[in-house]
C-alpha cells in the first residue's frame, strides 16, 4: 500500500495532537511541518519528524504530500484550503470551517471542484457520549426530542487572547467565544436538533471589555423545523475550564452529559451510559479526545476514495448559527 504523505500548517497550541494523530497511523508519513514563524516550524519537526518550512506554498510543487492538516488562525483557513484544494491535495481544516460565511463557501465550493476532500475537525461528533445521544434521537427509543440545554463555561484570561496577536479580533478570529469555544457544543445541538427555523441570542463582553473587540459571553435560542428547541450558554469568564453540560429531553426520558459522563434518567432512575475515554498526550481534557478518531476516520475515507462526512456543507452549519447569533445580538440592541 502506497504510505500517503501528510503536512501540518501552523505549529502552535494544536498542532501536537494532529501530529500525534497521524504518528499513529501505519500507512501515513508526516513529511513537512509549515509555521511562519520558521522556528516554530523546526522545533515541531524535530520534535514529530519531517521537514521544516516557512510558506505553506511549497506544499503545492510537493507530489509526495496528500493531506495537509490547517492548524492556523481562523482568517487562514479559507485562502490556505482554497489553494491546495485547487491543487488535488485533500485538506482537514481545525474548526471552525473559516472566520466568516463568504470565506467558508469559497472552501465549499473549492472541495466540490477538486479531487481532494475538505474535512473540518469537529471532533466531539467522535464522542462517545455525542454518538450514544445521536443514536437515542435516531431510533426514537425515547419519543420525540423536546428540548436541549448547552452549557459552556471556560476560563480565557488577557494571557490567552495577548497570544499570536489573532485571537479577541473580528478580522482574524471572527467572534469570540461563541466561534472559538462554543462552536462545538452548537455544532452538536445542530446534529443532534436537525435544521433550524429561528436564530435569537445576545452576546456581551462582561469582563474582558476592553481587551477584546469580540464577546466573552453569550447565550441563544434556537427552534428546530422539527419542533424542538434548544438553548445555548457560554462564557470565557468562568474562574476554571468546566467540563461542558448537555441536557437532552424526550418525551420519555431526559440524557444528562455531566462531567463528560453521560446518564439516561427515565422513570426516577438513572443510569450511567458512558464515561469518557482517557485523554491522549498534547490534549487538554477540554477539548476532548476525538481528535485521532476524526483524523483517523477522515484518512480512511482519502484511502478508500469515499466522502468524507465532515465536510465543508457540514461544517458551515454550525459557523452559520455562530453568525445568526452575532446578528440577532445586533440587531436585538437597535430596537
Ligand atoms: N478542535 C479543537 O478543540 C481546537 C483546540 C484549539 C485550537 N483549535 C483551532 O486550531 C487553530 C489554531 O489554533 P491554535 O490555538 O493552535 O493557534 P496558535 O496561535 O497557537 O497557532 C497558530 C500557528 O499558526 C501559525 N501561522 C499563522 N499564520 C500562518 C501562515 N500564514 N503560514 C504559516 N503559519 C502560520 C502561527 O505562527 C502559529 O504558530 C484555530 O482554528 C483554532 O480554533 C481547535
Amino acid at each position: 500500500m502506497k504510505q500517503l504523505g501528510a503536512a501540518i500548517i501552523g505549529c502552535g497550541s494544536i498542532h501536537p495532537l494532529h501530529a500525534l494523530s497521524v504518528s499513529e497511523l501505519e500507512d501515513v508519513t508526516l513529511r513537512l511541518l509549515v509555521d511562519r514563524d520558521r522556528n516554530k516550524a523546526e522545533a515541531a519537526a524535530s520534535e514529530y519528524g519531517g521537514e521544516a518550512a516557512d510558506d505553506y506554498l511549497a506544499i503545492l510543487e510537493r507530489e509526495d504530500i496528500d493531506v495537509v492538516h490547517l492548524c492556523t488562525p481562523h482568517h487562514e483557513h479559507a485562502g490556505m484550503a482554497v489553494e491546495l484544494l485547487k491543487a488535488g491535495k485533500h485538506v482537514v481544516t481545525e474548526k471552525p470551517l473559516a472566520a466568516g460565511i463568504e470565506a467558508a463557501e469559497r472552501m465549499v465550493q473549492a472541495a466540490d471542484h477538486s479531487k481532494g476532500q475538505l474535512g473540518v475537525v469537529l471532533q466531539n461528533r467522535y464522542n462517545e457520549s455525542s454518538q450514544t445521544i445521536y443514536r437515542i434521537i435516531e431510533s426514537g427509543e425515547l419519543g420525540r426530542l423536546v428540548g436541549m440545554k448547552g452549557i459552556v463555561t471556560w476560563h480565557r484570561n488577557e494571557g490567552y487572547y495577548a497570544k499570536g496577536g489573532w485571537r479577541g479580533k473580528w478580522a482574524t478570529e471572527g467572534g469570540g467565544v461563541l466561534i472559538n469555544q462554543a462552536i462545538h457544543t452548537l455544532d452538536l445541538l445542530q446534529w443532534f436538533g436537525g435544521p433550524v427555523e429561528a436564530v435569537r441570542g445576545s452576546v456581551t463582553t462582561d469582563v474582558l471589555d476592553g481587551v477584546i473587540e469580540v464577546e466573552d459571553t453569550a447565550h441563544a435560542h434556537f427552534r428546530f423545523a422539527s419542533g424542538a428547541t434548544a438553548i445555548l450558554y457560554a462564557t470565557n469568564a468562568y474562574a476554571v475550564n468546566s467540563p461542558v453540560e448537555l441536557e437532552i429531553v424526550f418525551e420519555q426520558g431526559t440524557l444528562h452529559q455531566r462531567r463528560d459522563c453521560l446518564y439516561l434518567s427515565r422513570d426516577g432512575r438513572e443510569t450511567l451510559l458512558c464515561e469518557p475515554p482517557l485523554a491522549i498526550t498534547g490534549a487538554k481534557s477540554y477539548w476532548g479526545t476525538g481528535h485521532r478518531l476524526m483524523i483517523r476516520d477522515f484518512y480512511a475515507h482519502v484511502r478508500e476514495g469515499k466522502k468524507f462526512w465532515l465536510d465543508g456543507t457540514e461544517g458551515i452549519k454550525s459557523l452559520r448559527l455562530v453568525k445568526q447569533v452575532y446578528e440577532a445580538s445586533r440587531t436585538a440592541h437597535i430596537k
